[in-house]
């Protein structure tokens, strides 16, 4: 099926190659390894930044090859968990000092949950519950209920959106996701972390979805404590390390769960009783992953000159063009989109619920144009907007068009799989 035979198409195109035109962002795309698909699967795994490549060959040449163990020093190893956090940090609003890289999210989210029901306690007052958004990335939600267990606490699911009413005078701490990872609903920060202060807890925040995607701003709104990855809107590459956020008022009195030798005051003191670091470092456990970790700091080069809020607003710009198209070419009740109109409620992907998705997913991916599906009837559409561009978006939306006019193939139909390891 070509273009013409769509209703809608010429127009949208024009349109596309006009809001392409206009974009200010548009030769960021060129800072990345992208081919002819249309690649909308950013809020899974990031597209690779040109840069990192020859970075990576010099530190595993040079700086591994050559200086080896002296490069703990003289490359600054050691020291990249707060380096490379601080420049996270400015991309979520966190002044420098207060974020560090490393681990996975899901063993950042068992430190941050741990470690802020701690403090909760600490303050002396009765608090054994923890609020979990019910619809949660599972691992948070397995995590958060052994917290719970360790710390004497219930774990209570509720609707991330009903946080601010459930929160009470038993609850510790409320783990809350910014932008849900199924249906790209973004949810209250400023205003969920409120209710919970004014209820005496603490909140952490999982940013996976919304790190690199929106500004998050977690020091003007008075966050506690927050996780997230850097292989999504970072494009830290596949299993880059995650990061914990722990403002600064909060660092005296985090008790990590997991203390390391790198977050002891003096590591190389080998001291049989620990003794945590000041500041950002008490949230390190082991020995960083030095080459995922240097990946994802030369990965962050292509932020240099971008302001977020010019993220954002392509972002919705983006989600709201393909709403149109997707609107505009696809017979009416084919598919149904989960993810929100208004734009604050809304991240930066598009999610539409779709019979026989894993089918149409794979037709999709096998035609180039690449998103995700989620069990049972997803459709995940992610929108990075660095790269991504408006006639990408267009194509998008034409061609699923086209999948579902054509209808299921022999061997394409049958049982879905979930695309794509991380969520
Ligand atoms: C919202 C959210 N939280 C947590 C995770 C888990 O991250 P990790 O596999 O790095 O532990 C993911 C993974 O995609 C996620 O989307």
């Amino acid at each position: 099926m070509s273009d013409t035979t769509i209703s809608g198409a010429p127009a949208l195109t024009d349109e596309a190659a006009r809001l392409d035109a206009a974009d200010e962002l548009r030769a960021k795309r060129d800072a990345f390894a992208l081919d002819d698909a249309v690649y909308l699967d950013g809020n899974s795994l990031g597209a690779l930044p040109r840069g990192v490549p020859a970075r990576l060959a010099d530190v595993i040449t040079r700086e591994w090859g050559s200086l080896r163990i002296r490069s703990w020093e003289e490359s600054g190893w050691w020291t990249a968990p707060e380096r490379i956090g601080d420049r996270v940090g400015h991309l979520v609003g966190a002044a420098p000092g207060q974020v560090v890289v490393g681990d996975s999210t899901s063993v950042n989210v068992f430190k941050a949950v741990v470690g802020a029901v701690r403090i909760a306690q600490a303050r002396g007052a009765h608090r054994d519950q923890i609020l979990v958004d019910e619809a949660t990335f599972p691992t948070d939600g397995y995590i958060a209920e052994s917290a719970a267990r360790m710390t004497g606490c219930t774990l209570r699911p509720v609707a991330a959106a009903d946080v601010p009413t459930a929160v009470g005078p038993r609850t510790a701490v409320a783990l809350v996701n910014h932008a849900d990872y199924r249906t790209g609903r973004l949810h209250d920060l400023p205003g969920t972390t409120a209710a919970v202060h004014a209820a005496g807890a603490l909140v952490v925040w999982d940013l996976c979805h919304s790190a690199g995607a929106l500004p998050v701003g977690l020091d003007a709104h008075g966050v506690d404590l927050a996780v997230g990855c850097t292989y999504k809107y970072l494009n830290g590459g596949p299993g880059s390390p995650a990061y914990l956020y722990v403002a600064h008022e909060h660092q005296p009195r985090f008790d990590s769960p997991l203390p390391g030798w790198n977050s002891h005051a003096d590591p190389f003191g080998m001291e049989p009783a620990y003794a945590p670091a000041d500041g950002a470092v008490r949230g390190r456990v082991g020995t960083p992953d030095i080459l995922s970790m240097l990946a994802l700091e030369a990965a962050l080069e292509v932020w240099d000159d971008v302001a977020i809020e010019a993220v954002r607003a392509k972002s919705l710009a983006l989600t709201d063009f393909f709403l149109r198209c997707v609107g505009t070419y696809v017979p009416a009740g084919r598919v149904a989109s989960i993810t929100p109109v208004e734009h604050e409620r809304r991240g930066s992907q598009v999610a539409l619920r779709c019979a026989d998705a894993g089918a149409v997913m794979a037709e999709l991916v096998r035609r180039g144009v690449v998103g995700d599906f989620r069990n049972p009837d997803v459709l995940r559409f992610g929108f990075t907007p660095l790269y991504t561009g408006f006639a990408d978006v267009e194509r998008a939306a034409r061609v699923l068009a086209e999948v579902l006019a054509d209808g299921p193939a022999d061997g394409r139909a049958g049982e879905p799989s979930e695309s794509g390891v991380a969520g």
